[in-house]
This record gives C-alpha cells, structure tokens and sequence, in this order.
C-alpha cells in the first residue's frame, strides 16, 4: 500500500480493525457465537466481503484492506477535495467515468456511493502497482489537486482515482462492489442489493 500518509492512515486501519473486531478485550465471551458468522481465511481468499468501520477515520485520512487478495483504499474526503472533483475535469482522460471502472451506483462525479468517502482498489492501470496517496497536490508537481500519483512510471489520478490526461495509465482506477451496513460501516465486497460482485 502507498507509503504516503501512511502513519495516519496506519493508525487509523488499526483503529477500524479493531473496531471491525468489535473490540477485542469485549468480545471474549461473545467469540463462541460470533464464530460462526466470520468468514473464514479460506473465504476471504475467496472473496469473503470485508468490513470496515470509518467512524474514526479523520478527513483527509486514509485506511487500507484487502479484499480478494486486492489493495483497498478508503479514503475520508474533506470538502476541499470533494469540490476539487470539478475544478480539474479538464485534465483528466476520463472525468465522466465512462468506462466500466466502477458499478453503476459509483458512475458519479465522486465515484461513490457516499461523496465522503472514496473506496477504491489501490492498483494503477498501467501495470498495477500501487500508487501514492497524495493529501497535498504541492508534494507532487504532475497532480493539480490532491490525488494519487503513481511512482513506477508517472501515472497520475485525482482524488476519486481519475487519470490524467499524458500519463501511461489507460483508465481510472476500479472501485469495487460495496454498500454501507451502517452509517459508518463499509461492506466490501458486496453491493447495495446484498449480492457479492466482481470488481466492477
Ligand atoms: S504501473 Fe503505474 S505508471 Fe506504470
């Protein structure tokens, strides 16, 4: 997973996994019952959805899972990101995410269900590293707002993970299938009707 941020982001993943666990030092007496529900290491190397708990993740932060083997990155972002959407259209390959990259209930400016939060698989489309999150713009000349910038050849992408116009990157990048199970709980892995899904 991108290097950047990654002490925020970290520290937050460790919260939400610990919130995902329901709370380790509470749920001694609850692990007999709670057993059989979590999906095994088999099933989520299966493609078991992955839950994830956003309610301490701080705007501007990131955290990171995987689902199928996969990097995801769930992204909380403030207003100046999400308004920054818009002000950099024109640079972008794709801004009207015409392409199959995402689910139908992500094809929007925000690429997400809720504009807040961005949950998409962390792979560049060239040749799939994973790029850099960038909170600010200024630490990396190629984006023009804040976004992600891929270091193995220069692929850049804005913060709802569109790519730049001239960069080697041909798409945006995939959101998955996911829906919210709470206010601040992500499922992913699954879609808003409940049924699993590929990756978009
Ligand atoms: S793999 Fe990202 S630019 Fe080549």
């Amino acid at each position: 997973m991108s290097e950047q941020g990654v002490d925020v982001g970290k520290r937050r993943f460790l919260t939400g996994a610990t919130a995902v666990a329901g709370g380790v030092g509470a749920a001694f007496v609850a692990v007999p019952f709670i057993k059989s529900w979590q999906p095994s290491a088999r099933a989520r190397a299966a493609g078991a959805p992955v839950e994830v708990n956003v309610s301490e993740l701080a705007p501007g932060a990131k955290l990171s899972v995987t689902w199928r083997g996969k990097p995801v990155v769930i992204i909380h972002r403030t207003d100046e990101m999400i308004a920054s959407l818009s002000e950099i259209s024109d640079n972008l390959r794709d801004p009207d995410s015409s392409n199959p990259q995402q689910p139908s209930y992500c094809q929007n400016p925000e690429r997400a269900i809720k504009p807040k939060y961005l949950v998409m698989l962390s792979l560049c489309t060239h040749l799939g590293c994973i790029p850099d999150y960038n909170a600010s713009p200024e630490a990396q000349p190629l984006l023009k707002a804040p976004g992600f910038f891929c270091a193995c050849h220069g692929s850049a992408y804005d913060i709802a993970g569109r790519v730049y116009k001239g960069v080697p990157a041909p798409l945006n990048m995939p959101i998955p299938p996911y829906r919210y199970v709470a206010d601040d709980i992500i499922l992913v892995g699954e879609d808003p009707t409940g049924n699993g899904g590929g990756t978009a």
